[in-house]
């Protein structure tokens, strides 16, 4: 298929069943205008699209993941542009047309929009030099990709509330300890390599599975316990239903690997 030539993005296929996409505006931090959402968008709706891609790695550079929405894009937005062009709603398209499993691999700089992309992902992983923090207050202003919903979930009212009043920034460090990222990498290097790692493991799944999984994990931030619990165990009946389901068990009992249809 034709390669699209992006201008804030690079897209790869690095691993077997796995893709790639570094933001890659490095002048302005990776910051992200309306057209990096685009391609960023673009992107992913192909990766959705792909039969060679299981997983996706998201990340940017070993100074900045992204150093929020662009500052100079909103300084002259006014209420009614932002409200009729539904500003900063495509960003959602990450978590509604994504069925695939997504790893943000976060070094140096995730402020502002650009924790709140990261929170998007379904695994966060980072290094210590991971800057993350929501600093809207400053510029007169509040997260508006959903910061104040995702962090408050990721960590508690008390510490998002504190972070997000004052402004300052969380380390790395502090990120894996309060459990908003899965796990720390003591490098850019080694934080790439374990996000593919980690992508390519899960691509070696039943894409159905993996899709089932995704959705059952990501309700639980929607409903109530007791409506998840019923969610998830409507989802897990269905997949008895799976051919998938039937060569994983009967690859266990014969003490063999199984060979995915993902049917
Ligand atoms: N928007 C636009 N440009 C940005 C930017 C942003 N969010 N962040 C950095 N840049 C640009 C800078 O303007 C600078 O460009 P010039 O060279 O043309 O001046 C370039 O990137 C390099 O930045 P610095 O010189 O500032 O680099 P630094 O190492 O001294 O500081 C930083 C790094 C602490 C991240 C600092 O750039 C900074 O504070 N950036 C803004 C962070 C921020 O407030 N983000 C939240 C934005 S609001 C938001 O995201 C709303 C929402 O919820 C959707």
């Amino acid at each position: 298929s034709a390669r699209r030539s992006y201008e804030y993005i690079d897209v790869s296929e690095p691993r077997p069943g796995v893709g790639q996409i570094t933001l890659n505006r490095p002048k302005a931090l990776n910051a992200l205008c309306t057209p990096l959402i685009a391609e960023l968008n673009t992107a992913l709706r192909s990766f959705q699209a792909s039969p060679t891609v299981a997983a996706i790695v998201l990340t940017g550079s070993e100074r900045a993941f992204a150093a929020g929405a662009d500052i100079k894009e909103m300084a002259p937005l006014t209420f009614s542009e932002a409200y009729t062009t539904s500003f900063i709603e495509s960003w959602s398209d990450l978590t509604t047309a994504l069925k695939k499993p997504l790893i943000a691999a976060v070094s140096g700089h995730a402020l502002g929009g650009g924790c709140e992309l990261a929170l998007m992902a379904d695994i966060i992983y980072c290094t210590p030099t991971a800057n993350f923090g929501q600093p809207e207050i400053k510029l007169g202003t509040i997260p508006g990709a959903g910061g104040s919903q995702r962090l408050t979930r990721a960590v508690g009212k008390s510490k998002a509330m504190e972070l997000i009043l004052t402004g300052k920034s969380f380390s790395g460090e502090e990120a894996e300890r309060w459990g908003v990222a899965a796990r720390l990498f003591p490098s850019y290097d080694a934080l790439l390599e374990g996000a593919l790692k980690t992508a390519e493991t899960i691509a070696g799944y039943s894409k159905v599975a993996v899709q089932a999984a995704k959705e059952v994990v990501n309700k639980s931030q929607d409903l109530p316990l007791r409506d998840g619990v019923e969610y998830e165990r409507r989802v897990f009946h269905s997949l008895f239903g799976s051919q998938d389901q039937k060569i994983g068990m009967k690859a266990f009992a014969e003490k063999k690997k199984a060979e995915w249809s993902n049917q």
